[in-house]
């Protein structure tokens, strides 16, 4: 069964069509991530899902429950952290697990010992008993996740859950976000990272003005746009027909000299196999001298340019990249 789906989902505000006939379908147990821009109708839709807002047409379900129909029976199953953390700053981390278990009426025993086992599972237990202000950004995130899963939900809806943390933070949060999938349950998660897509989803929904614009696995979408490629520079310009040479026949005979940058070369590599190290004794054997040799991997701005011709679509995430 999925435990998202939804078809032809539209969400107009005002002429703004946040949500412009969105399909998805979201396997029960999956890691699933909705990759897109600023504005592409990501929180939007994690709003439709949670019974935040309704769409303006097409439907959607959670666990085969109908949003609009039963937004009580959808709440139930679900929990849902938002792009901007719900933490009670004045309570402690065990204070503020302690009251979501309140609201959701279990009992005062059963309340410690799931505030104790959520600080544990999120590595707070030492930080539990301080105020949340004293958090930083970081745990204050993992303690936001820590509260949507206090009542254990099926379905777990993640809004950028690491936007704005710091690269050591990041990584620790996806390997929180990792433990929630090997435990069961569904997670939705929102990134504008195809990095953070790759490393934690199973499957990937790139959307853009609303629409779906490609699904797949990270590897597939990759592909997409060409997969990985190597960059290979040399020291003395004499060499560069050797080089090429040397390495075509690794690089299934696409090597090209970097525009701008004579001394460059690039290719698509296929990840594996050690071709760059294979890549470094052929050159070496060929007594070609090697400045720097780096692979790099297809951005989220690179499947957007290929997929779409353009690399962002509003005012808004302009001005962020200008930021
Ligand atoms: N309450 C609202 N009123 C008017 N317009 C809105 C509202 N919420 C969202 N929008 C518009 O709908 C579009 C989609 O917004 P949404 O917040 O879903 O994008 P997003 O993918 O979550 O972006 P971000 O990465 O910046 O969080 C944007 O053009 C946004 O300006
Ligand atoms: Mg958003």
């Amino acid at each position: 069964m999925s435990a998202v789906r939804c078809e032809a989902l539209t969400k107009y505000y005002g002429k703004t069509a946040a949500l412009a006939g969105l399909d998805l379908d979201v396997p029960t147990g999956s890691v699933f991530g909705l990759l897109g821009p600023n504005g592409a109708g990501k929180t939007t839709s994690v709003k439709v899902f949670s019974t935040l807002t309704k769409p303006s047409s097409g439907y959607a379900t959670v666990n085969g429950v109908d949003v609009v129909e039963n937004p009580g029976g959808v709440r139930s199953s679900i929990g849902l952290t938002g792009q901007y953390a719900a933490v009670e700053e004045r309570l402690t981390g065990r204070e503020n697990l302690e009251l979501m278990a309140r609201y959701f009426h279990h009992k005062k025993s059963d309340r410690k010992v799931r505030a104790s086992e959520l600080l544990e599972m999120f590595d707070l237990v030492e930080a539990g008993d301080r105020t949340a202000k004293t958090y930083s950004g970081g745990m204050r995130r993992r303690l936001d996740i820590a509260m949507s899963l206090v009542d254990r939900p099926s379905v777990l809806f993640l809004d950028e859950p690491t936007t704005g943390l710091d690269p050591r933070s990041r990584i620790s949060m996806w390997d929180f976000i990792n433990k929630l999938g090997d435990v069961g349950t569904t997670v939705l998660l929102t990134t504008q990272y195809l990095e953070e897509a790759d490393q934690l989803a199973e499957k990937i929904a790139v959307i853009d003005r609303g629409i779906k614009i490609a699904e797949g696995t990270p590897d597939e979408l990759k592909d997409q746009v060409g997969g990985d490629k190597v960059r290979v520079s040399i020291v003395k310009l004499e060499n560069i027909d050797v080089a090429k040479e040397a390495i075509t026949d690794l690089c299934a005979g696409v090597v090209e000299q970097e525009p701008g940058s004579p001394l460059t070369l690039t290719a698509p590599i296929w990840t594996g196999g050690g071709v760059v190290p294979n890549i470094i004794r052929r050159l070496d054997a060929a007594g070609v001298d090697v400045r720097d040799v780096e692979v790099t991997r297809p951005t989220l701005d690179d499947v957007f340019l290929s997929l779409t011709g353009h690399l962002t679509n509003s005012d808004e995430s302009v001005q962020d990249q200008v930021a």
